[in-house]
């Protein structure tokens, strides 16, 4: 590609992301608040979801609503309203048996029981069972693994022709990573990729799974093949990967089959969509606010900041659910026992009273670790610093190599309210 076509495939989709932006914009001010449901999969897909949870932080922060498919909930969408339900875990629930962290309850014996998912004392006991696998001296260790693997496959990526950065880069080298930590059979790591699609698929809206029964019949066939790696690993001395913790700590070594898939599920997606899709927003963030990347390149140091900013920016997890376990006040309004409580992160994100410009990406900004994209409280992502090397290594190599990374065509987004990503991403290398 010349470089003036690459100006002109730039130059055609911003055009038309400009104007849906807009309309966007003028539809999420006109439509009357009861109406508002920032559920739909489509505005996460179409993003502009931004333009609703921006009309609910200024008229409604916490905002009541029936859905068919989920029932009623509360939206809570600003920062400290946030921090004020996921610090509280005696009162905001997690707990599978009380609903989960899923807007969706479903049947109880199809939910799935992950630590995540789980209140005290079982999910402090059961996080602690693979902690260890982020612990400084471990991270230190993963570290040249790391760049050794993003160099490999920043230097197979051709040059001035388009290709998908989300399969080349962003798929591969979360992929491969989690391969890693769970010494998986590295040639199938793909099923790993898979298995993350599939779990936080909702079949019949997306194109992953075409049936709920689809949709089970791959997650046993997950639990399957993690089963034979478990009956490996547990007559094998312990090991320093996740099976391994799991198999021999004594908070999981007898888990249930349910608990046995959730937590596989659970460490599966954690590792994947989340990390995958900050790959994917970041090359897009910074083609989007060519300044900061012109910034970057002036002082490649900016790569400790970028990477926080960039993942508030993307925000890749949505929202988290909680139940309310007694009576609260949040944002002035009243949340009964039994209430379900939604946590829009986003939104939280990009509350202009916490956090100054939200919108835009600033890649100096004082405090850039000021986010919510990693939860607060005792479910505070236990794989964050492992996310923030993966992206740390991924842009120092990026400088290294390539002044700039094109973005030639519309990024085809994610049909999802909980992971918020991107399925193709083309772009263009110049040489
Ligand atoms: C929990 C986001 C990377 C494993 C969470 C939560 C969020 C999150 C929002 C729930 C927090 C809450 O409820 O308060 C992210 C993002 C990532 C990322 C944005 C990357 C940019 C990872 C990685 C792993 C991981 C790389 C594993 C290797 C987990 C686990 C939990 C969790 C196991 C459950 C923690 C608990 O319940 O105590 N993550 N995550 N995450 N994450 Fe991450």
């Amino acid at each position: 590609m010349h470089s003036t076509e690459i100006a002109a495939a730039r130059t055609d989709w911003e055009a038309e992301r400009q104007a849906a932006d807009a309309r966007a914009r003028a539809e999420a001010l006109a439509v009357p608040l009861d109406q508002i449901d920032v559920t739909k999969p489509r505005l996460f897909q179409d993003d502009s979801i931004g333009h609703y949870f921006a009309r609910l932080r200024r008229d409604a922060p916490v905002h009541w609503h029936e859905n068919a498919y989920y029932g009623g909930f509360w939206s809570v969408t600003r920062y400290n309203d946030i921090m004020a339900v996921d610090t509280n875990h005696a009162v905001f629930s997690s707990d599978w048996t009380n609903g989960g962290i899923s807007l969706f309850d479903g049947p109880m014996d199809a939910r799935l029981q992950m630590f995540i998912a789980m209140d005290p004392p079982k999910h402090d006991e059961q996080r602690k069972s693979v902690s260890p696998i982020v612990a400084p001296a471990n991270l230190a260790a993963l570290a040249g693994t790391i760049r050794q693997r993003t160099q490999a496959v920043l230097d197979s990526l051709p040059r001035n022709e388009p290709f998908d950065w989300v399969d080349k880069v962003s798929i591969e080298l979360t992929t491969q990573m989690l391969a890693t930590l769970f010494d998986f059979p590295f040639e199938e790591r793909r099923l790993l990729t898979r298995w993350s699609d599939v779990a936080t698929s909702v079949p019949g809206t997306d194109k992953i799974t075409a049936s709920p029964e689809a949709r089970l019949a791959e997650l046993g066939q997950c639990a399957a093949y993690f089963g034979k790696l478990w009956n490996q690993r547990v007559n094998a001395a312990p090991g320093p990967d996740l099976i391994s913790m799991l198999a021999h700590s004594p908070a999981t070594r007898n888990m249930s089959p349910q608990e046995f898939l959730g937590n596989i599920l659970l460490l599966i997606v954690g590792g994947n969509d989340t990390t995958r899709n900050s790959m994917s927003g970041g090359v897009l963030a910074l083609h989007q606010h060519p300044g900061e990347w012109a910034k970057l390149r002036a002082n490649p140091a900016l790569v400790d900041s970028l990477v926080p900013e960039i993942i508030r920016w993307q925000t890749p997890l949505p929202h988290m659910r909680r139940t309310a376990l007694a009576d609260a006040v949040i944002g002035g309004q009243q949340i009964r026992k039994g209430d379900k409580v939604v946590m829009w992160y986003l939104s939280g994100n990009r509350d202009e009273s916490a956090i100054d410009n939200p919108e835009a990406l600033v890649i100096d900004r004082p405090r850039p670790r000021q986010h919510l994209s990693f939860g607060f409280g005792i479910h505070r992502c236990v794989g964050n610093r492992l996310a923030e090397l993966q992206l740390k290594i991924l842009w120092e190599e990026i400088l290294q190599r390539f002044p700039r990374i094109e973005v030639v065509g519309a990024p085809q987004r994610t049909l999802s309210n909980f992971v918020r990503g991107y399925t193709h991403l083309p772009v263009v290398i110049p040489a």
